[in-house]
């Protein structure tokens, strides 16, 4: 039997300059789509993937995350006293279902170094990364679908999408050996790049944010030199940690969307507005009434 996953990791302690100003005092894992915070829809899908003890690693101004998961006394006797029990329901139901832990970055200093900062939370067992930019309705949920994949080959898994090949410089890019067997979208890794140019990519296959890591990264993570910019990035940990054991990609099936940016942001608005019963048709109705010709309605 492979080691549980039982935490999930959950960065937070990025500037999110492409968000600026909306995130000079509002962290941009709040930023709502419909009527939850972004980050909100990664933990769900943690919990529902059967991990309910979530690290959220937090930075200066990131206040609003831990208020936001804690118990909010005033507001629930208010909710009672007015009976106003279904939103007193809503707002209780995610708190009854996770246990939460902050750790502090104090700087910074890229992805892998936040990873690393959870060392001691996370201790000597395997666990899951879910960077809340990415917001996948999947289902089964994606992080899920990867347990299944490391549940079956007890090692480390990135999900990935195919990504346009015009896209690659934006990514992590995989490098896979597709003579194996692993089960549909599943590979063996052969090599990393980071952000490559199109003509040196190795395939279109991008790491999108999703990760299921064994305790050994973080030696690797350790080990690995900061780049040009002075962040460690998570992505030169794994190749370090690819030269010493075998680590697998799995695509996801499901619809993700990159919240980190404005489009990306807007789409998955739009999208997850249209799933729900209550907002479903009128918001289809309004969308049709618009001229969408470009530049209509300056
Ligand atoms: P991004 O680069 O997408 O986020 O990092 P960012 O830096 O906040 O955003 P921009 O580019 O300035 O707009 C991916 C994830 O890693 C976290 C971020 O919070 C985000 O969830 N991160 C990044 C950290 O926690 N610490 C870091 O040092 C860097």
């Amino acid at each position: 039997m492979v080691a549980p996953i039982r935490k999930a990791v959950f960065p937070a302690a990025g500037l999110g300059t492409r968000f600026l100003p909306a995130t000079k005092a509002q962290p941009k894992e709040m930023l709502v789509l419909v009527d939850k915070p972004v980050i909100q829809y990664g933990v769900e899908e943690a919990a529902q993937s059967g991990v309910p003890n979530i690290i959220i690693v937090t930075g200066r101004g990131k206040n609003a995350i831990e208020d936001h998961f804690d118990v909010a006394v005033e507001l629930e006797s208010f909710l009672t006293q007015r009976g106003k029990t279904a939103q007193l329901e809503e707002i209780r139901k995610i708190a009854r279902a996770i246990n939460v832990a902050y750790v502090r970055q104090g700087e910074p200093l890229g992805l892998g170094h936040a990873v690393l900062v959870t060392k001691n939370l996370v201790g000597n067992e395997p666990f899951a990364v879910i960077l809340g930019d990415d917001v996948i309705d999947a289902n089964p949920p994606a992080l899920r679908q990867m347990i299944d994949v490391y549940e079956r080959l007890d090692g480390p898994v990135l999900a990935v999408e195919r990504v346009p090949r015009e896209a690659v410089s934006s990514y992590g890019i995989v490098a896979f050996d597709d003579t194996e067997n692993l089960g549909k979208g599943v590979y063996r890794v052969k090599d990393l790049v980071e952000k490559p140019r199109v003509e040196d990519a190795p395939s279109n296959l991008a790491i999108i944010g999703r990760y299921i890591l064994t305790p050994d990264i973080f030696a690797a993570l350790e080990a690995t030199a900061s780049d040009r910019t002075g962040e460690i990035q998570l992505t030169d940990g794994l190749r370090r940690l690819l030269k010493e054991r075998p680590i697998y990609v799995c695509e996801i099936d499901g619809v993700r969307h990159d919240t980190g940016n404005k489009l990306g942001f807007l789409k998955a608005l739009v999208y997850f507005a249209l799933q729900r019963p209550e907002l479903a048709v009128p918001f289809r109705e309004y969308l049709e009434s618009l001229d969408l010709k470009i530049g209509a309605g300056r």
